[in-house]
């Protein structure tokens, strides 16, 4: 069961974000339930969905508790992700089409058609950007019913850098040394897989969403999920002093309906673990 802590405090300081403050696996289960119990009511739901080692947890819960469609039916479900590396090829380890393959689309029963993605191994990435951008209008005229995002150090929201404009639509973007470091770890080549292990670069470009009402704010309800310490001070940079284009996920101060749900370590961000 998982406990449920609403802070006075926070509800005060911003009317329209929740705050929820639990240990990191009931972070995993409130985010989880937040999903299932959204497409177990509304089963044509359309969800903005992430990557990163944050959802990981959520991911592993949605996939045993719908047990493939046979206890929560994700057969009308649409998703588009938030981003992709540009250039990386669908089939790459390291490329978020291969994680939300391994992580989620192998154990709930969203058709192949339902699943939208950035095609990082497309060559000419505006004309791509172009397309997700239309997925997200059409998705947007229908009602994007949940966006869950995660937060980065640099408090990046998708592959929005610092210095990003809230009110960007789909784009490509470049790359901070920052994150490419972060995500380093990914792109170290599975031993079990190539028999060596060794380190790849981490491309320079990703596509993403912009921040704009057009983009991740087009969703009705955004949860944001944070664990960690090194999250805490992205969360009070973001929710704890005015929006600012330095600090991206500060966007969601200017939006109706968000839900941070941190860990108590990323928590300590907002003064409230
Ligand atoms: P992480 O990434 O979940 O791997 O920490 C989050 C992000 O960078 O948005």
């Amino acid at each position: 069961m998982v406990q449920r802590v609403e802070l006075e405090v926070s509800e005060k300081y911003q009317p329209n974000i929740e705050e929820v403050v639990l240990s990191s696996p009931d972070v995993d289960s409130y985010a989880a339930h937040t999903v299932l119990d959204l497409v177990a009511n509304k089963p044509d739901a359309i969800l903005l969905l992430p990557t990163g080692n944050t959802p990981k947890g959520m991911y592993r819960i949605i996939a045993e508790e719908s047990n493939y469609g046979r206890e929560v039916d994700f057969s009308k479900v649409n998703v588009l992700n938030l981003d992709e590396y540009w250039p990386i090829s669908g089939g790459h380890f390291a490329s978020f089409k291969y994680y939300m393959k391994h992580h989620f689309y192998n154990y709930v029963n969203i058709p192949r058609e339902q699943r939208y993605i950035a095609d990082g191994g497309y060559p000419e990435p505006f004309t791509e950007t172009a397309r997700i951008q239309g997925h997200l209008e059409v998705f947007k005229k229908k009602g994007i019913d949940l966006a869950v995002v995660g937060i980065g150090k640099n408090g990046h929201l998708g592959f929005n850098e610092p210095g990003t404009p809230h009110d960007m639509e789909t784009w490509i973007t470049e790359l901070s040394e920052d994150t490419r470091r972060a995500n380093a770890s990914d792109f170290i080549l599975p031993e079990h897989l190539y028999g060596i292990q060794e380190s790849i670069p981490v491309p320079h470009h990703a596509i993403t969403l912009g921040l704009g009402e057009n983009g991740i704010r087009a969703a009705k309800h955004i949860m944001l999920l944070a664990k960690g310490e090194a999250k805490a001070e992205a969360l009070r940079r973001a929710f704890r002093e005015p929006s600012t284009e330095e600090v991206p996920a500060s966007a969601l101060q200017n939006h109706l309906n968000v839900t941070i749900v941190a860990d108590y370590a990323a928590a300590e961000g907002l003064g409230a673990a």
